[in-house]
Protein backbone atom coordinates (compact mmCIF):
# COMPACT_ATOMS: atom_id res chain seq x y z
CA UNK A 1 0.00 0.00 0.00
CA UNK A 2 1.42 3.27 -0.89
CA UNK A 3 1.20 5.69 1.33
CA UNK A 4 1.50 9.51 0.95
CA UNK A 5 3.88 11.87 2.69
CA UNK A 6 2.61 15.35 4.24
CA UNK A 7 4.88 17.93 3.52
CA UNK A 8 6.18 18.49 6.70
CA UNK A 9 6.82 14.64 7.90
CA UNK A 10 10.51 15.57 7.06
CA UNK A 11 10.61 17.87 10.03
CA UNK A 12 9.74 15.77 12.68
CA UNK A 13 10.34 11.92 13.68
CA UNK A 14 7.27 9.61 12.94
CA UNK A 15 4.10 10.83 14.12
CA UNK A 16 0.77 10.60 12.49
CA UNK A 17 2.17 9.37 8.78
CA UNK A 18 2.89 6.23 10.62
CA UNK A 19 0.73 5.61 12.96
CA UNK A 20 -3.03 3.82 11.58
CA UNK A 21 -4.34 4.96 14.29
CA UNK A 22 -3.31 8.33 14.05
CA UNK A 23 -4.01 9.44 10.06
CA UNK A 24 -7.53 8.13 10.85
CA UNK A 25 -8.18 10.09 13.23
CA UNK A 26 -6.75 13.01 12.15
CA UNK A 27 -8.30 13.19 8.57
CA UNK A 28 -10.79 15.27 7.37
CA UNK A 29 -10.81 13.94 3.40
CA UNK A 30 -13.89 11.60 4.25
CA UNK A 31 -16.76 14.87 4.33
CA UNK A 32 -14.32 17.61 3.29
CA UNK A 33 -13.93 16.38 -0.36
CA UNK A 34 -17.19 17.98 -1.18
CA UNK A 35 -14.78 21.57 -0.70
CA UNK A 36 -12.73 21.11 -3.84
CA UNK A 37 -14.48 23.54 -6.15
CA UNK A 38 -14.11 25.89 -3.81
CA UNK A 39 -10.37 25.09 -2.83
CA UNK A 40 -9.40 25.50 -6.27
CA UNK A 41 -10.75 28.62 -7.12
CA UNK A 42 -9.34 30.14 -3.83
CA UNK A 43 -5.96 28.41 -5.14
CA UNK A 44 -6.81 30.42 -8.95
CA UNK A 45 -7.14 33.58 -6.86
CA UNK A 46 -4.15 33.10 -4.55
CA UNK A 47 -1.87 32.23 -7.26
CA UNK A 48 -3.09 35.37 -9.51
CA UNK A 49 -2.03 37.55 -7.02
CA UNK A 50 1.18 35.92 -6.24
CA UNK A 51 2.10 36.55 -9.77
CA UNK A 52 0.88 39.61 -9.68
CA UNK A 53 3.27 40.83 -6.81
CA UNK A 54 5.66 38.92 -8.58
CA UNK A 55 6.44 36.30 -6.08
CA UNK A 56 5.88 33.82 -8.71
CA UNK A 57 6.31 34.18 -12.36
CA UNK A 58 3.97 34.26 -15.42
CA UNK A 59 4.83 31.12 -16.80
CA UNK A 60 4.26 29.58 -13.12
CA UNK A 61 1.15 31.37 -13.03
CA UNK A 62 -0.29 29.54 -16.15
CA UNK A 63 1.02 26.06 -14.85
CA UNK A 64 -1.06 26.23 -11.55
CA UNK A 65 -3.84 27.38 -13.47
CA UNK A 66 -3.88 24.75 -16.43
CA UNK A 67 -2.89 22.00 -13.61
CA UNK A 68 -5.82 23.03 -11.17
CA UNK A 69 -8.15 22.89 -13.93
CA UNK A 70 -7.39 19.58 -15.09
CA UNK A 71 -7.24 18.24 -11.65
CA UNK A 72 -10.61 20.00 -11.51
CA UNK A 73 -11.93 18.27 -14.35
CA UNK A 74 -10.66 14.87 -13.16
CA UNK A 75 -12.19 15.42 -9.98
CA UNK A 76 -15.62 15.96 -12.10
CA UNK A 77 -15.28 13.38 -14.06
CA UNK A 78 -14.47 10.71 -11.22
CA UNK A 79 -17.76 12.18 -9.74
CA UNK A 80 -15.54 13.90 -6.67
CA UNK A 81 -15.38 10.80 -4.58
CA UNK A 82 -13.89 8.40 -6.83
CA UNK A 83 -10.78 11.03 -8.18
CA UNK A 84 -7.56 8.63 -7.63
CA UNK A 85 -6.20 12.13 -6.19
CA UNK A 86 -7.99 11.24 -2.96
CA UNK A 87 -5.30 10.00 -0.42
CA UNK A 88 -6.12 9.65 3.36
CA UNK A 89 -2.82 9.61 4.36
CA UNK A 90 -2.51 13.79 3.43
CA UNK A 91 -5.53 14.71 5.56
CA UNK A 92 -7.67 17.03 3.57
CA UNK A 93 -9.14 17.94 0.70
CA UNK A 94 -6.35 20.83 0.55
CA UNK A 95 -3.24 18.45 0.30
CA UNK A 96 -4.80 16.53 -1.68
CA UNK A 97 -5.31 19.09 -4.71
CA UNK A 98 -1.52 20.64 -3.72
CA UNK A 99 -0.04 17.53 -4.12
CA UNK A 100 -1.33 16.11 -6.97
CA UNK A 101 -0.58 19.94 -8.35
CA UNK A 102 2.65 19.15 -7.52
CA UNK A 103 2.96 15.75 -9.12
CA UNK A 104 1.48 17.13 -12.28
CA UNK A 105 3.48 20.35 -12.93
CA UNK A 106 6.81 19.92 -10.24
CA UNK A 107 8.05 22.99 -9.09
CA UNK A 108 5.42 25.99 -9.62
CA UNK A 109 3.40 23.86 -7.64
CA UNK A 110 5.44 23.68 -4.85
CA UNK A 111 4.84 27.39 -5.00
CA UNK A 112 1.13 27.92 -4.60
CA UNK A 113 1.39 27.56 -1.13
CA UNK A 114 3.54 30.79 -0.59
CA UNK A 115 2.04 32.72 2.05
CA UNK A 116 -0.87 30.76 2.85
CA UNK A 117 -1.86 28.04 5.70
CA UNK A 118 -4.20 25.68 5.70
CA UNK A 119 -5.47 27.93 7.80
CA UNK A 120 -7.09 30.81 6.33
CA UNK A 121 -7.28 28.54 3.20
CA UNK A 122 -9.87 26.67 4.64
CA UNK A 123 -11.65 29.69 6.73
CA UNK A 124 -12.31 31.02 2.81
CA UNK A 125 -12.92 27.31 1.27
CA UNK A 126 -15.90 27.35 3.77
CA UNK A 127 -17.17 30.37 3.31
CA UNK A 128 -16.89 30.03 -0.56
CA UNK A 129 -18.74 26.86 -0.28
CA UNK A 130 -21.45 28.72 2.65
CA UNK A 131 -22.28 31.41 -0.28
CA UNK A 132 -23.22 28.93 -2.75
CA UNK A 133 -25.10 26.81 -0.50
CA UNK A 134 -27.17 29.83 0.36
CA UNK A 135 -27.96 30.58 -3.40
CA UNK A 136 -29.12 26.90 -3.42
CA UNK A 137 -30.98 26.93 -0.38
CA UNK A 138 -32.68 30.11 -1.72
CA UNK A 139 -34.06 27.92 -4.97
CA UNK A 140 -35.32 24.92 -2.41
CA UNK A 141 -36.87 27.89 -0.81
CA UNK A 142 -38.53 29.15 -3.95
CA UNK A 143 -39.69 25.88 -4.75
CA UNK A 144 -41.67 25.79 -1.39
CA UNK A 145 -42.90 28.88 -1.69
CA UNK A 146 -44.51 28.16 -5.03
CA UNK A 147 -46.19 25.03 -3.67
CA UNK A 148 -47.65 27.55 -0.49
CA UNK A 149 -48.94 29.91 -2.83
CA UNK A 150 -50.83 27.24 -5.37
CA UNK A 151 -52.57 25.47 -2.21
CA UNK A 152 -53.43 29.33 -1.78
CA UNK A 153 -54.82 29.99 -4.43
CA UNK A 154 -56.16 26.66 -5.45
CA UNK A 155 -58.02 26.28 -2.45
CA UNK A 156 -57.26 29.03 -0.42
CA UNK A 157 -61.06 30.21 0.05
CA UNK A 158 -62.01 26.57 2.13
CA UNK A 159 -62.78 27.82 5.74
CA UNK A 160 -61.20 26.31 8.44
CA UNK A 161 -60.66 26.89 12.22
CA UNK A 162 -57.73 28.60 13.80
CA UNK A 163 -56.26 27.53 16.97
CA UNK A 164 -54.84 29.05 20.26
CA UNK A 165 -53.86 26.62 22.53
CA UNK A 166 -55.36 24.27 20.42
CA UNK A 167 -58.57 25.50 20.93
CA UNK A 168 -61.08 26.60 18.40
CA UNK A 169 -60.09 30.23 18.14
CA UNK A 170 -61.37 32.14 15.08
CA UNK A 171 -62.35 31.08 11.64
CA UNK A 172 -59.73 31.53 9.02
CA UNK A 173 -59.16 30.19 5.95
CA UNK A 174 -56.52 28.03 3.87
CA UNK A 175 -55.53 30.81 1.99
CA UNK A 176 -54.86 32.43 5.35
CA UNK A 177 -52.53 29.56 7.02
CA UNK A 178 -50.97 29.36 3.63
CA UNK A 179 -49.50 32.99 3.62
CA UNK A 180 -49.05 32.51 7.85
CA UNK A 181 -46.15 29.31 6.17
CA UNK A 182 -44.85 31.22 3.57
CA UNK A 183 -44.16 34.96 5.82
CA UNK A 184 -42.13 32.35 8.22
CA UNK A 185 -40.39 31.07 5.55
CA UNK A 186 -39.35 34.17 3.84
CA UNK A 187 -37.88 35.34 6.97
CA UNK A 188 -36.10 32.93 6.64
CA UNK A 189 -34.39 33.60 3.74
CA UNK A 190 -34.16 37.00 4.49
CA UNK A 191 -32.22 35.49 7.50
CA UNK A 192 -30.15 33.42 5.28
CA UNK A 193 -29.02 36.45 2.86
CA UNK A 194 -28.61 38.83 5.73
CA UNK A 195 -25.78 36.29 7.33
CA UNK A 196 -24.11 36.67 3.97
CA UNK A 197 -23.62 40.49 4.61
CA UNK A 198 -22.52 39.47 8.15
CA UNK A 199 -20.13 36.69 6.93
CA UNK A 200 -18.54 38.50 4.06
CA UNK A 201 -14.87 39.20 4.43
CA UNK A 202 -11.80 37.77 2.73
CA UNK A 203 -9.28 35.57 5.14
CA UNK A 204 -7.18 34.67 2.68
CA UNK A 205 -3.45 36.39 3.66
CA UNK A 206 -3.75 35.74 7.07
CA UNK A 207 -2.11 32.89 6.78
CA UNK A 208 -1.65 30.63 9.79
CA UNK A 209 -1.86 33.19 12.40
CA UNK A 210 -0.49 36.18 12.45
CA UNK A 211 -0.52 37.29 8.54
CA UNK A 212 2.97 37.33 6.43
CA UNK A 213 5.86 38.81 5.78
CA UNK A 214 5.56 38.79 2.34
CA UNK A 215 4.20 41.63 0.57
CA UNK A 216 0.48 39.44 -0.32
CA UNK A 217 -2.45 41.78 -1.73
CA UNK A 218 -5.23 41.09 -0.08
CA UNK A 219 -7.37 43.36 -1.54
CA UNK A 220 -6.65 41.37 -4.98
CA UNK A 221 -7.82 38.55 -3.75
CA UNK A 222 -10.97 39.66 -2.03
CA UNK A 223 -11.83 41.27 -5.22
CA UNK A 224 -10.87 38.32 -7.45
CA UNK A 225 -13.22 36.31 -4.90
CA UNK A 226 -15.84 38.44 -4.50
CA UNK A 227 -15.72 37.83 -0.84
CA UNK A 228 -16.13 41.39 0.67
CA UNK A 229 -13.05 43.42 2.03
CA UNK A 230 -9.71 41.58 3.20
CA UNK A 231 -10.58 40.80 7.01
CA UNK A 232 -9.07 43.04 9.64
CA UNK A 233 -7.74 40.48 12.21
CA UNK A 234 -5.52 37.84 11.14
CA UNK A 235 -5.99 35.83 14.18
CA UNK A 236 -9.97 36.15 14.18
CA UNK A 237 -10.19 35.26 10.63
CA UNK A 238 -8.59 32.30 11.25
CA UNK A 239 -9.53 31.34 14.39
CA UNK A 240 -13.12 31.76 13.89
CA UNK A 241 -15.94 30.08 12.55
CA UNK A 242 -19.08 32.77 13.14
CA UNK A 243 -20.38 32.00 9.56
CA UNK A 244 -20.41 28.13 9.99
CA UNK A 245 -23.05 28.93 12.70
CA UNK A 246 -25.14 31.69 11.45
CA UNK A 247 -25.39 29.36 8.58
CA UNK A 248 -26.59 26.71 10.45
CA UNK A 249 -28.69 28.83 12.88
CA UNK A 250 -30.73 30.33 9.89
CA UNK A 251 -30.87 26.11 8.97
CA UNK A 252 -31.96 25.43 12.59
CA UNK A 253 -34.68 28.24 11.56
CA UNK A 254 -35.63 26.85 8.61
CA UNK A 255 -35.67 23.16 10.18
CA UNK A 256 -37.74 24.31 12.74
CA UNK A 257 -40.43 26.20 11.24
CA UNK A 258 -41.00 22.51 8.65
CA UNK A 259 -41.37 21.12 12.28
CA UNK A 260 -44.45 23.37 13.24
CA UNK A 261 -45.83 23.14 9.92
CA UNK A 262 -45.44 19.37 10.09
CA UNK A 263 -46.83 18.93 13.28
CA UNK A 264 -49.81 21.22 12.07
CA UNK A 265 -50.61 19.43 9.31
CA UNK A 266 -50.10 15.91 11.46
CA UNK A 267 -53.01 16.78 13.82
CA UNK A 268 -55.06 18.07 10.55
CA UNK A 269 -54.49 14.25 9.52
CA UNK A 270 -55.93 12.43 12.20
CA UNK A 271 -59.17 10.64 12.34
CA UNK A 272 -60.72 13.44 15.13
CA UNK A 273 -59.49 16.48 12.54
CA UNK A 274 -59.65 14.51 9.24
CA UNK A 275 -58.76 17.92 7.18
CA UNK A 276 -56.77 16.95 4.95
CA UNK A 277 -55.31 14.34 2.51
CA UNK A 278 -51.98 14.03 1.30
CA UNK A 279 -50.56 11.99 -1.47
CA UNK A 280 -50.45 8.41 -0.54
CA UNK A 281 -46.91 8.19 -1.80
CA UNK A 282 -46.37 10.35 1.46
CA UNK A 283 -47.62 7.91 3.58
CA UNK A 284 -47.04 4.53 4.92
CA UNK A 285 -49.00 1.80 5.93
CA UNK A 286 -48.84 -0.39 8.99
CA UNK A 287 -47.31 -4.31 9.56
CA UNK A 288 -50.13 -4.91 11.60
CA UNK A 289 -52.97 -3.02 10.65
CA UNK A 290 -54.04 -2.74 7.47
CA UNK A 291 -55.89 0.75 8.08
CA UNK A 292 -53.12 2.67 8.26
CA UNK A 293 -52.31 5.64 6.19
CA UNK A 294 -49.59 6.86 8.80
CA UNK A 295 -47.91 10.54 8.10
CA UNK A 296 -44.28 9.37 8.33
CA UNK A 297 -42.61 11.85 6.11
CA UNK A 298 -43.97 14.75 7.99
CA UNK A 299 -43.24 13.55 11.03
CA UNK A 300 -39.60 12.49 9.90
CA UNK A 301 -39.38 16.50 8.78
CA UNK A 302 -40.32 16.89 12.71
CA UNK A 303 -38.11 14.73 13.90
CA UNK A 304 -35.21 15.90 11.49
CA UNK A 305 -35.24 19.43 13.13
CA UNK A 306 -33.58 17.78 15.97
CA UNK A 307 -30.83 16.38 13.88
CA UNK A 308 -30.81 19.97 12.54
CA UNK A 309 -30.66 21.58 16.53
CA UNK A 310 -27.75 18.87 17.23
CA UNK A 311 -25.62 20.12 14.86
CA UNK A 312 -25.98 24.10 15.71
CA UNK A 313 -25.14 22.66 19.61
CA UNK A 314 -22.49 20.78 18.42
CA UNK A 315 -20.62 23.66 16.68
CA UNK A 316 -21.43 26.36 19.50
CA UNK A 317 -20.13 23.67 21.99
CA UNK A 318 -17.20 22.78 19.52
CA UNK A 319 -16.16 26.27 19.78
CA UNK A 320 -16.47 27.60 22.79
CA UNK A 321 -12.97 26.25 23.72
CA UNK A 322 -10.45 27.56 21.50
CA UNK A 323 -8.26 29.97 21.94
CA UNK A 324 -7.81 33.22 19.38
CA UNK A 325 -5.76 30.87 16.92
CA UNK A 326 -6.50 27.84 14.72
CA UNK A 327 -7.09 24.79 16.69
CA UNK A 328 -7.76 21.56 15.26
CA UNK A 329 -11.29 21.20 16.86
CA UNK A 330 -12.41 23.78 14.32
CA UNK A 331 -11.90 20.87 11.82
CA UNK A 332 -14.87 19.44 12.98
CA UNK A 333 -17.16 22.29 11.82
CA UNK A 334 -17.74 20.55 8.59
CA UNK A 335 -19.51 18.22 9.57
CA UNK A 336 -22.15 19.66 11.24
CA UNK A 337 -22.28 22.51 8.36
CA UNK A 338 -22.50 19.88 5.58
CA UNK A 339 -24.99 17.42 7.62
CA UNK A 340 -27.66 20.05 8.75
CA UNK A 341 -27.41 21.58 5.40
CA UNK A 342 -28.55 18.26 3.77
CA UNK A 343 -31.20 17.20 6.30
CA UNK A 344 -32.93 20.77 5.73
CA UNK A 345 -32.62 20.42 1.43
CA UNK A 346 -34.24 17.03 1.69
CA UNK A 347 -36.68 18.75 4.40
CA UNK A 348 -37.24 21.59 2.19
CA UNK A 349 -37.91 19.26 -1.04
CA UNK A 350 -40.16 16.76 0.85
CA UNK A 351 -42.40 19.62 2.19
CA UNK A 352 -42.58 21.15 -1.11
CA UNK A 353 -43.93 17.70 -2.65
CA UNK A 354 -46.31 17.27 0.27
CA UNK A 355 -47.73 20.91 0.09
CA UNK A 356 -48.26 19.99 -3.60
CA UNK A 357 -50.16 16.86 -2.89
CA UNK A 358 -52.43 18.66 -0.06
CA UNK A 359 -56.25 18.26 -0.72
CA UNK A 360 -58.29 19.90 1.88
CA UNK A 361 -61.46 18.18 2.56
CA UNK A 362 -63.51 20.92 2.28
CA UNK A 363 -67.26 19.34 2.50
CA UNK A 364 -65.69 17.37 5.95
CA UNK A 365 -64.58 20.68 7.63
CA UNK A 366 -67.89 22.41 6.43
CA UNK A 367 -69.78 19.43 8.63
CA UNK A 368 -68.95 20.92 12.10
CA UNK A 369 -66.93 24.18 11.79
CA UNK A 370 -69.06 26.03 13.87
CA UNK A 371 -69.08 23.96 16.52
CA UNK A 372 -67.11 25.44 19.33
CA UNK A 373 -68.29 29.15 18.96
CA UNK A 374 -65.55 30.17 16.97
CA UNK A 375 -67.72 33.29 15.43
CA UNK A 376 -68.01 34.55 19.32
CA UNK A 377 -65.32 37.41 18.87
CA UNK A 378 -67.13 38.79 15.44
CA UNK A 379 -70.12 39.19 17.92
CA UNK A 380 -68.25 41.37 20.14
CA UNK A 381 -67.57 43.13 16.73
CA UNK A 382 -70.96 43.77 16.41
CA UNK A 383 -71.43 45.47 19.42
CA UNK A 384 -69.24 46.82 19.46
CA UNK A 385 -69.98 48.65 15.97
CA UNK A 386 -73.59 49.16 17.41
CA UNK A 387 -71.95 51.23 20.01
CA UNK A 388 -71.20 48.83 23.01
CA UNK A 389 -67.87 49.23 25.20
CA UNK A 390 -65.49 46.23 23.71
CA UNK A 391 -65.46 45.33 27.57
CA UNK A 392 -69.25 45.25 27.74
CA UNK A 393 -69.48 43.29 24.15
CA UNK A 394 -67.22 40.50 25.67
CA UNK A 395 -69.71 39.84 28.44
CA UNK A 396 -72.85 40.09 26.90
CA UNK A 397 -71.51 37.31 24.34
CA UNK A 398 -69.61 34.88 26.73
CA UNK A 399 -73.08 35.11 28.52
CA UNK A 400 -75.11 34.53 24.86
CA UNK A 401 -72.31 31.67 24.86
CA UNK A 402 -73.15 30.16 27.87
CA UNK A 403 -76.85 29.86 27.60
CA UNK A 404 -76.35 28.22 23.89
CA UNK A 405 -74.38 25.75 25.94
CA UNK A 406 -77.01 24.82 28.98
CA UNK A 407 -79.33 24.66 26.19
CA UNK A 408 -77.61 22.34 24.47
CA UNK A 409 -76.71 24.44 20.99
CA UNK A 410 -73.21 23.93 19.75
CA UNK A 411 -73.66 27.58 17.62
CA UNK A 412 -74.50 30.61 18.45
CA UNK A 413 -76.69 31.24 15.31
CA UNK A 414 -79.23 28.28 16.86
CA UNK A 415 -79.99 31.28 19.77
CA UNK A 416 -83.25 32.68 18.20
CA UNK A 417 -83.14 36.79 17.76
CA UNK A 418 -85.37 37.01 20.85
CA UNK A 419 -82.95 35.60 22.99
CA UNK A 420 -80.11 37.07 21.91
CA UNK A 421 -82.20 41.03 22.19
CA UNK A 422 -83.27 39.91 25.76
CA UNK A 423 -79.44 39.86 26.67
CA UNK A 424 -78.83 43.03 24.75
CA UNK A 425 -81.17 44.93 23.12
CA UNK A 426 -79.43 46.59 20.12
CA UNK A 427 -79.00 43.24 18.14
CA UNK A 428 -80.58 43.45 15.05
CA UNK A 429 -81.47 40.95 12.40
CA UNK A 430 -78.24 42.21 10.59
CA UNK A 431 -76.89 39.88 13.04
CA UNK A 432 -76.61 37.32 11.07
CA UNK A 433 -74.20 38.50 9.08
CA UNK A 434 -71.54 38.08 11.86
CA UNK A 435 -72.23 34.35 12.49
CA UNK A 436 -71.02 31.37 11.02
CA UNK A 437 -67.40 30.98 10.13
CA UNK A 438 -68.56 31.44 6.33
CA UNK A 439 -69.32 34.73 7.41
CA UNK A 440 -66.77 36.11 9.57
CA UNK A 441 -63.76 35.31 7.30
CA UNK A 442 -65.22 37.83 4.72
CA UNK A 443 -65.25 40.71 7.72
CA UNK A 444 -62.08 40.74 8.13
CA UNK A 445 -60.81 43.76 6.84
CA UNK A 446 -57.12 44.59 8.78
CA UNK A 447 -54.12 44.45 6.82
CA UNK A 448 -52.49 41.06 6.92
CA UNK A 449 -55.75 38.73 8.08
CA UNK A 450 -55.86 35.41 8.27
CA UNK A 451 -59.04 35.63 6.55
CA UNK A 452 -60.76 36.10 2.73
CA UNK A 453 -59.41 39.17 2.00
CA UNK A 454 -55.96 39.01 4.00
CA UNK A 455 -54.81 36.28 1.72
CA UNK A 456 -55.78 36.98 -1.25
CA UNK A 457 -53.73 40.88 -1.09
CA UNK A 458 -51.09 38.62 -0.01
CA UNK A 459 -51.38 36.67 -3.27
CA UNK A 460 -50.79 39.15 -5.70
CA UNK A 461 -47.80 40.42 -3.62
CA UNK A 462 -46.52 37.00 -3.41
CA UNK A 463 -46.50 36.62 -7.09
CA UNK A 464 -44.71 39.63 -7.76
CA UNK A 465 -41.92 38.30 -4.94
CA UNK A 466 -41.63 35.02 -6.83
CA UNK A 467 -40.94 36.24 -10.11
CA UNK A 468 -38.29 38.71 -8.58
CA UNK A 469 -36.58 35.73 -7.17
CA UNK A 470 -36.74 34.08 -10.30
CA UNK A 471 -35.23 36.57 -12.34
CA UNK A 472 -32.56 37.42 -9.91
CA UNK A 473 -31.26 34.17 -8.78
CA UNK A 474 -27.99 35.79 -7.33
N1 LIG B 1 -8.47 19.99 7.54
C1 LIG B 1 -8.23 21.13 8.36
C2 LIG B 1 -9.55 21.75 8.79
O1 LIG B 1 -10.54 21.39 8.25
C3 LIG B 1 -7.43 22.14 7.63
C4 LIG B 1 -6.63 23.04 8.50
C5 LIG B 1 -5.54 22.32 9.16
N2 LIG B 1 -4.66 23.23 9.78
C6 LIG B 1 -3.71 22.87 10.67
N3 LIG B 1 -3.00 23.79 11.19
N4 LIG B 1 -3.57 21.63 11.01
O2 LIG B 1 -9.60 22.58 9.67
Amino acid sequence: MTSYRKPWEHAKSGGSHDDRLAARFVESLSYDTRLYKHDIRGSLAHAAMLAKVGLITQDDLDAIQDGLAAIQAEIEEANVTGWSGWHVDLEDVHMCIEAALIEKIGEPGRKLHTGRSRNDQVALDLKLWIDEATGVLEQDLRSLFEAFLDLAEGQGEVVIPSYTHLQRAQPITVGGEAIAWLAAFDRSLTRLLMMRVVGAGNPLGSGAIAGSSLQLDRIATAESLKVGEPTGSSLDATASRDDAVDFTYCLSMIAMTLSRWAEQWIIYMTSEFSFLKIGESYTTGSSMMPQKRNPDMLELIRGRCGNVYGSLVSLLTILKGITIGYNRDLQEDKRHVFAAYDTVRDCLAMAAGIVRSARFDATRIARDIDRGFADATSLADYLVTKGIAFRTAHQLVGQLVRQCEANGMVTLAELPLGDMQAVCDVIEADVREYLGAENVVGRYVTYGNAGLSGYQEQLARWRERLEKLNSDPE
